[in-house]
């Protein structure tokens, strides 16, 4: 049986061009970026020309991109430190963030650090911006914290529109864009934003391994003690093989973005025009129009008595999907953003993600599968 891989916005396979990058960096080139022997200086210079690659991709400063192990480490920094550094007494953010942000924001506020204040959404998940504006002007030493796709419905907001709101009321902006870093261009030297996340896993780069943007000017201490690594911001050795792969990842998503788009929009539209046709009763879940991430389509299905089984089903048949975020791959329990956004609603949610190694025959086997799946009489053909 051919399997069918469309969890993608779990995390996506390695390109083979970046696995080649990578390659001389644990074959060979071994010393600590620390150290000032040649050995050092090698991959010194490999962990600095990656990040100013990255940097002139995202037209921003070289110092203002610190590697992490990934989105979850980034967003943390980003807001424990904007509390403990920067004087933020207020978190506006939206109940539907990844857990890397929302526990984040619990934490800070159960421990007296922070005050937390939701900003309303609409039935698609898209943030009240009169309300955001309300929070901002009530509420002064604030960050706002809004991802810019959500990686469960996959819908999107204006980072513009927010981090302009932001400024106008002198207020921090952090934005998750974990999910659309790789596929959307970010020009940081024009976009209003404070901070920005990225995990090289999910635009086809090593596993581990990201960065927190962090805007000239606002200057964090460390969350892990230890080294003068990373501009005295995140001490260890750096990870070596994992920086130069996400480097070559960035670049490659950008060198191919025009056709990446093109192709995987056209998957996703192929995905739903299959899936109306095939199931009655089928919603999409978040905003179902081209504003919404192009490698993200959630559905909802009817209960039809065996909806807790669908993601397994699936698995059964060889098609790979998500019941919600990539933690709760495998399950339809435990999403808070479906569980917001839909409250009381019956039946099965199910998340299908593409990427640049997604074909259209998968697509229509995939949409057939869940139709067989989910209700073997209603295949219509
Ligand atoms: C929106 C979002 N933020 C953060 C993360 C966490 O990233 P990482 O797995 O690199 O820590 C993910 C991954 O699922 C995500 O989708």
């Amino acid at each position: 049986m051919r399997k069918v891989y469309l969890d993608n916005a779990a995390t996506t396979p390695l390109d083979p061009e970046v696995l080649d990058a990578m390659l001389p960096y644990m074959r060979e080139h071994h010393g600590n970026p620390s150290a000032i022997h040649s050995f050092g200086r090698t991959t010194r210079a490999a962990v600095e020309q990656a990040r100013r690659k990255i940097a002139s991709l995202l037209n921003c400063s070289p110092g203002e991109i610190i590697f992490t192990s990934g989105g979850t480490e980034a967003d943390n920094m980003a807001i424990f430190g904007s509390v403990r550094d920067l004087g933020v007494e207020n978190l506006i953010t939206s109940p539907i963030e990844h857990h890397a942000v929302e526990y984040v924001a619990h934490a800070l506020h159960a421990e007296g650090r922070a005050r937390i204040h939701w900003a309303d959404l609409d039935a698609q998940g898209r943030v009240d911006m009169g309300h955001l504006e309300q929070l901002l002007k009530a509420n002064p030493k604030a960050l706002v914290s809004l991802m810019h796709a959500n990686n469960e419905i996959g819908t999107r907001i204006d980072l513009h529109a927010v981090g302009a709101l932001c400024r106008k009321y002198g207020a921090l902006f952090h934005s998750d864009t974990v999910q659309t870093m790789g596929h959307y261009r970010f020009d940081l030297a024009q976009l209003p934003v404070d901070f920005i996340t990225c995990a090289a896993h999910k635009f086809h780069g090593p596993k581990g391994i990201g960065f927190l943007f962090m805007r000239n000017g606002a200057t964090l201490k460390p969350m892990i003690l230890g080294g003068s690594q990373e501009r005295n911001m995140r001490a260890g050795t750096e990870n070596l093989y994992g920086i130069v792969g996400l480097a070559k990842a960035m670049e490659l998503a950008y060198r191919d973005l025009d056709e990446h788009i093109r192709h995987v929009t056209g998957l996703k539209k192929r995905m739903m025009a299959r899936l109306i046709e095939l199931i009655p009763g089928i919603v999409i879940n978040g905003d179902p129009g081209d504003d919404a991430l192009y490698t993200v389509l959630s559905v909802h299905l009817p209960e039809d008595g065996r909806s807790e089984m669908l993601i397994y089903n699936l698995d059964i048949e060889g098609i790979a999907c998500s019941g919600g975020s990539a933690c709760s791959s495998g399950s339809n329990k435990g999403s808070h953003v479906i569980g917001y956004l839909y409250p009381g609603r019956e039946g099965a949610n199910v998340r299908f993600s593409f990427s640049k190694f997604t074909t259209l025959e998968e697509v229509d086997r995939a949409a057939e599968v869940l139709a067989k799946v989910y209700a073997p009489v209603a295949v219509k053909g």
